[in-house]
């Protein structure tokens, strides 16, 4: 017999609000019916970074709004819904509360399931969900607030193989826009000018990659570039068109030497696995996924990269991994709560950086 489920996902752990409704057939697998994402740039531009208060608010206003908008968008009602799937963390706080707050609230008046989803698991379960991967594989998840390589067996069995020490990519991408007076977001800011920049002019270090492993650094990097900054603003009184150019050629090379390096290894540890998959906006930078798709090429590993709405922040992973929860056994009830911090890994000790400031994911 033919089995469809419809799950309605919530998004909401840090600056976009988003719902999706995605079905899954035993037939024809899953199929995304609608994804809204009501993104919040506007709101924190001025103050240079997500201001968690505004963001919970802005939240709590639209959260309903992106619900009846998933819905009609998929010509569906309320009562076409088989679960309510939503993000429990790791997130800023009030966001997260504001998304599971609703869940709750649709599911004890609707009657239908309560899936609490980790907003990371909803990344890395993504390539299940676009192109049907198979278990086992690995995922970089390298986005503003994430930075850490996942070995994928199931959807609940994650292995952390490696992850930044400190600062996430895609906010050192974001902080080398701002010290040069780029617009933000700054990953793609940065990858423009870098096109016409000479990436060898500037050495610039590649950190942790004297150190074995898999985990990462950009902390020092960024602290190198601003470094750079102000001894070439000191000896010339400003920076020509040109310098700006190579100094993004320059950090967007180290960043994408660091990651291919730190990803050749992660594959090196599991030899068996056939398959190599990235999420997270800085998944969108063309020289770092060429960079990896010529490894995962030169090892014959399958690569993979969501197409980009679905590598950034969105719902429709959140009701996919609420999908493969579900197929799991797993059910939460009213007494789920939001969690800022939750490692997918509970065996990896916590790390200082990345994964733990939960601002972004
Ligand atoms: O996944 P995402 O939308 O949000 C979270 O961080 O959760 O990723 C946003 C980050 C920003 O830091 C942005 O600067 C970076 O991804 N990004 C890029 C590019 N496009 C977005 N970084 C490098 N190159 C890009 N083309
Ligand atoms: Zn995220």
């Amino acid at each position: 017999m033919i089995k469809t489920l419809t799950f309605l996902g919530i998004e909401s752990s840090c600056d976009d609000t988003a719902a999706a409704i995605v079905r899954n057939s035993s037939s024809q697998g899953p199929e995304i019916l609608s994804s809204v994402v009501d993104g919040q740039t506007a709101i924190h531009a001025a103050f240079g970074g997500v201001v968690p208060e505004l963001a919970a608010r802005a939240h709590a206003e639209r959260i309903d709004h992106c619900i009846e908008k998933a819905l009609s968008k998929a010509h569906l009602s309320f009562a076409d819904l088989d679960a309510i799937a939503v993000t429990a963390g790791p997130g800023l706080i009030g966001g997260v509360l504001s998304g599971v707050m609703c869940a709750k609230g649709l599911s004890a008046a609707l009657g239908l399931p309560l899936i609490g989803v980790n907003h990371l698991a909803g990344h890395a379960l993504t390539p299940r969900l676009t192109d049907g991967l198979a278990f086992p594989y690995i995922m970089l998840l390298v986005s503003g607030g994430h930075c850490q390589f996942l070995y994928v067996e199931q959807a609940d069995l994650f292995t952390r193989l490696g992850a930044s020490i400190d600062d996430a990519p895609g906010e050192a991408f974001d902080k080398i826009a701002k010290i040069l007076g780029l617009a933000q977001p700054g990953g793609p800011e940065v990858e423009r000018v870098a096109q016409s920049g000479d990436p060898k002019r500037f050495a610039l270090p590649r950190p942790l990659l004297d150190r074995a492993g898999c985990d990462m650094s950009f902390s020092g990097l960024k602290t190198a570039v601003l470094r750079l900054r102000n001894s070439l603003v000191t000896t010339q009184g400003g920076l020509t068109l040109q310098d700006r150019a190579d100094i993004c050629a320059g950090f967007q090379a180290a960043v994408t030497d660091v990651l291919a390096e730190k990803s050749r290894r992660a594959l090196a540890l599991l030899p068996n696995v056939t398959n190599f998959a990235v999420a997270g906006g800085v998944a969108a930078n063309g020289p770092i996924r060429a960079a990896l798709k010529e490894l995962c090429d030169r090892k014959t590993v399958g690569f993979l990269a969501p197409p980009l709405a679905l590598c950034t922040d969105n719902a429709a992973m959140i009701a996919w991994a609420g999908l493969e929860r579900y197929a799991l056994g797993y059910r939460d009830d009213l007494t789920l709560s939001a969690r800022p911090r939750w490692p997918l890994d509970v065996t990896s000790p916590a790390l200082l950086g990345s994964g733990k400031k939960g601002a972004k994911a």
